[in-house]
């Protein structure tokens, strides 16, 4: 395969055969990718959906927690049993799918109560579990997957975007019984497994344990997240706020009072972008900036990075 969004489809496509079910139940704030499954699957209306509709059948979506937005995992929880006495029998779905730590949705890492839950969840009715780690995977966030951090096993892992270093290749990684349901042929397509993608993939995955990333990641995250603490300690009026990280999965919001603050999103990319600093928002509200430095990052260009954040937010204001 070769993009994360064909993985996830495959992914659903598995469960559906090996459940004999169709329901797949997904999170507000998810991301899975741009085509028409996975923009249903996807729990965010602009820019993913708004116009693409209508999406095909069958997806639900349920709360996922984040505190300090009034939604915590009891509720994410009581909605999803909710969901199963109003829309949908526990016994028709195929598969919950979960982002360890939300990407597009804004870095929120799922709480390991959750997580067990939905485990137990997924035991009990015969659902097939999926954590999609097409943007936590391969290191990013401190470890190999992002769902070694809850001691939680999922029954299938989608994977892409860091699996080759940047060449378009995504993969499927599951329990046999369930990823051998389907028979040859009905998974595929013409570039799957290309073999350039193959080979960039086994070099990545040499450079990921000879050069240690993973413990290079928690460095990296631990360095920015510092970084912006410090800059907030020194400016405490600076709109900034939630910073927060997994390894090098590091974001912070805009925020006024508690109110996000998208507008400040827009200068203050540009500001970034005129300095040298690409970066990427994200989050439900579009308030959110996210740092995603590659893990074979210098330290020298990580400090002019947090010079430039510091100087461009100081702009802002
Ligand atoms: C968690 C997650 N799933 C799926 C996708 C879709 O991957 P692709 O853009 O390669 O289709 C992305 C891309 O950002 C993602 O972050």
């Amino acid at each position: 395969m070769t993009t994360g969004a064909e993985a996830l489809e495959n992914a659903v496509k598995i469960a559906r055969h090996y459940t004999k079910r169709s329901g797949v139940i997904a999170f507000h704030g998810g991301f899975h990718g741009r085509t028409l499954l996975t923009m249903g699957m996807t729990g965010k209306i602009a820019p993913y959906k708004e116009g693409f509709g209508p999406f095909p059948g069958d997806i639900y979506h349920v709360p996922f927690p984040v505190p300090y937005q009034g939604i915590d995992t009891a509720y994410s929880l009581r909605q999803l049993e909710k969901l199963f006495k109003t829309d949908i029998s526990p016994s028709s779905v195929a598969a919950i799918v979960i982002e360890p730590i939300q990407g597009e949705g804004g870095f929120y890492a799922a709480p390991l109560e959750l997580m067990q839950k939905l485990r137990a969840l997924c035991d009990e009715h015969g659902i097939v579990l999926v954590f999609d780690e097409v943007q936590t995977g391969f290191g990013r966030t401190g470890k190999t997957f992002a769902s070694e951090h809850f001691d939680v096993q999922p029954d299938i892992i989608t994977v892409a975007k860091a699996l080759a270093g940047g060449y378009p290749l995504s993969g499927i990684i599951g329990k046999s019984d369930i990823m051998d349901s389907p028979a040859p042929g009905g998974l595929g397509g013409t570039y799957g497994g290309s073999p350039v993608g193959c080979a960039a993939a086994l070099a990545v995955l040499d450079e990921l344990e000879s050069k240690n990333l993973n413990a290079r990641a928690g460095e990296i995250g631990g360095r920015l997240y510092q970084a912006l603490v410090d800059i907030k300690t020194r400016q405490p009026w600076l709109p900034v706020n939630h910073i927060r990280h997994k390894g090098a999965m590091i974001a912070f919001d805009f925020v006024t009072g508690e109110e996000p603050e998208p507008s400040l999103i827009a200068p203050f990319v540009k500001a970034c972008r005129d300095n040298g600093l690409i970066l990427l928002p994200c989050g439900q509200f579009g308030n959110a900036i996210r740092l995603l430095p590659p893990l074979t990052v210098e330290s020298d260009i990580l400090d002019e990075a947090i010079e430039i954040i510091e100087k461009s937010l100081l702009n802002l204001v």
